[in-house]
């Protein structure tokens, strides 16, 4: 399969990224191939402005030139994984606004669907799956992305996965593990 790897974390040197390295070894080992997609290191502009507006009324509005190269890179692809350290209970802004801006109106939803089956998104988290269940940032996390947004996209495979103690060396050894189990087991 061919899959669009989707990083939003300002640092190479991160954990985030290693994330990402772990899957896209583990996914390429297991015969698939992979596209990354840095969106800090290529300087994309997550701020949705006029000419990225939905038209409620014309669901064939043509959007800009940034957005069509977004559309056409996605569309090269069959599957899209993203990886983003969870920053306010939340994906980064750099994440959001390429979601914001590139899963738009008439490709994404209204009247269409994102065209990948399966949509992965592997948050790296700090804090620890008790900490998160204390208050309900799990659920809300995965009401707000896999249903508010993959499964409002009509993606019919998607999965939230939350990699928690990113703070612990245990932690950390045990989500590249499950990002690479993850790739290996796509
Ligand atoms: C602005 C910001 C907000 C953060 N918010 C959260 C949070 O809400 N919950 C959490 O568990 N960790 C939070 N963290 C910690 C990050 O998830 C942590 O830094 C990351 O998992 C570590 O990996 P990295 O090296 O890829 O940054 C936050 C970090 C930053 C910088």
């Amino acid at each position: 399969m061919k899959i669009l790897l989707v990083t939003a974390h300002p640092r190479p040197t991160s954990l985030c990224h290693a994330t990402a390295q772990a899957f896209a070894k583990a996914a390429e080992a297991a015969g698939h191939l992979v596209q990354r997609a840095d969106l800090a290191a290529e300087g994309f502009d997550p701020v949705l402005r006029e000419a990225d507006e939905p038209d409620w009324d014309n669901p064939d509005k043509v959007y800009s030139p940034e957005v069509q190269a977004e559309i056409a890179r996605i569309e090269a692809n069959e599957a899209t994984v993203m990886v983003f350290p969870v920053w306010w209970w939340s994906m980064p802004a750099l994440l959001k606004g390429w979601i914001d801006r590139v899963w738009n109106n008439g490709w994404a939803y209204g009247g269409a669907t994102y065209p990948h089956a399966k949509v992965l998104m592997l948050a790296v988290a700090g804090g620890s799956a008790t900490s998160f269940a204390k208050r309900g940032y799990d659920a809300a996390m995965l009401t707000q992305i896999e249903t508010g947004i993959l499964r409002y996209c009509g993606v019919q495979d998607p999965a939230l996965h939350m990699l928690y103690d990113s703070f612990e060396p245990e932690g950390r050894t045990a989500l590249l593990a499950k990002a690479a189990e993850i790739g290996a087991t796509l």
